[in-house]
């Protein structure tokens, strides 16, 4: 049963891409992690380091692919959503797509209005990173991506080394950890996982009846243009109370903002780098459950509110609150905020993420 020596399943695609040779030669492909019972495995791809499936049983041992994405890496080649990608080098919203460091100012590609998103618009969820290890099944199968991001790439400074680990432990666990080491000059660095949680399966339609639990009694609130304002506000009396399991959609109605759905940064509760529990979401009608663990300050809710007639796997169409996603991160903006908790990496100093997702059935 296990699949320690496997080849993976590697689909070879000509990437026509404008950023270079390098990038090009390399194979991309989807790798596959299984548990030794078969039960619980996952997909991923060097096209963004990203987690592209995720089966796990519910307690009767049906099987469901619990997030959204695509069946082709050129889909995700093209796509704009970000499922499942590994986002950096600064995730989230930058504001006017600036900042200064050291004196010294910087300006990034503009791609959410004025402000910059997820790294730019070839962040590195956008970029073919190096398959490092890869052992496919046995008792703990994982793979390790790694990309060497150049000084100014995006308009960021400094060389940075990344890597990304997808590990599967017993008996439902999924651990993402990703690192970053800065070796020339001082940057921001903000990674988050992005992928987009449907307990009941990708193909199962909205989420808003799920129950979410935030283990966060505040929030950053935002402007207009997602950028938060600087204060941190109880969630106490709000829409954004999920201290208690509550339904997705409870207040969606009003949740303000275009998108009518949530598009925010919570406070984790607890000591900011200790590696504790963010949140936990359950399916009450499988009782397909997770937890979320991880050693960042926020994590930013995101109910799928532009994810609209999307192609997915399998033909399905995907509609807004399709799936919710916890992006355990550094606070949105974080470098023009010296109030908030730095995200700043120095030469010589290491970024580490730490998350689990505990998978778990209940009857
Ligand atoms: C590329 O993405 C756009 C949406 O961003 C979509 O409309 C289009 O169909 C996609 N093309 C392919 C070939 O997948
Ligand atoms: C971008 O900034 C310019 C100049 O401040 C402003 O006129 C424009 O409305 C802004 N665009 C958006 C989408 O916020
Ligand atoms: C970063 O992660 C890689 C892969 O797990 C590991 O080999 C490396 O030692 C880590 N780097 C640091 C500085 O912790």
């Amino acid at each position: 049963m296990t699949g320690g020596a496997l080849l993976p399943v590697v689909l070879l695609v000509c990437l026509a891409l404008a950023g270079g040779a390098d990038a090009a030669r390399k194979p991309v492909g989807f790798y596959e992690l299984k548990n030794k019972k078969g039960d619980f495995s996952i997909k991923v791809t060097n096209w963004g380091a990203t987690l592209a499936s995720v089966f796990v049983p519910d307690c009767k041992g049906n099987v469901a692919d619990v997030i959204l994405g695509y069946d082709t890496i050129a889909e995700y080649v093209n796509g704009t959503q970000a499922f499942g990608s590994t986002v950096g080098r600064v995730a989230n919203r930058i504001f006017k797509s600036r900042f200064v460091l050291d004196g010294k100012a910087y300006r990034l590609f503009p791609n959410d209005g004025n402000n910059s998103i997820h790294g730019g618009h070839r962040g590195f969820g956008k970029v073919i990173w190096t398959v490092k290890e890869y052992v496919s099944g046995g008792d703990s199968p994982y793979i390790t991506f790694f990309y060497h991001s150049f000084d100014g790439e995006q308009g960021f400074p400094g060389d940075l080394d990344v890597y990304a680990t997808y590990r599967l432990s017993s008996p439902y666990e999924l651990s993402i950890t990703m690192n970053a080491t800065a070796t020339t000059k001082a940057t921001p660095v903000n990674f988050a996982n992005h992928a987009y949680w449907n307990l009941a399966g990708h193909d199962s339609g909205d989420v808003l009846q799920q129950e979410l639990q935030i283990l966060a009694s505040s929030y950053t609130p935002l402007d207009d243009t997602k950028i938060p304002t600087g204060q941190i506000e109880p969630v106490a009396g709000t829409i954004y109370d999920f201290l208690q399991p509550t339904p997705v959609g409870e207040h969606m109605d009003i949740v303000p903002g275009g998108g009518s759905g949530y598009d925010l940064n919570f406070v984790v509760n607890g000591e900011q780098d200790a590696f504790r529990q963010v949140a936990r979401v359950e399916d009450p009608k499988s009782g397909r459950g997770m937890e979320v663990w991880a050693n960042q300050p926020g994590v930013q809710l995101y109910t799928s509110n532009w994810v609209i007639n999307e192609k997915g796997k399998n033909g399905k169409v995907y509609g807004q609150y399709g799936a919710l996603c916890l992006e355990t991160q550094a606070y949105p903006d974080a470098v023009n905020h010296p109030e908030f908790p730095s995200s700043i990496v120095r030469p010589g100093q290491v970024y580490k993420h730490d998350m689990a997702i505990k998978f778990y059935q209940d009857a």
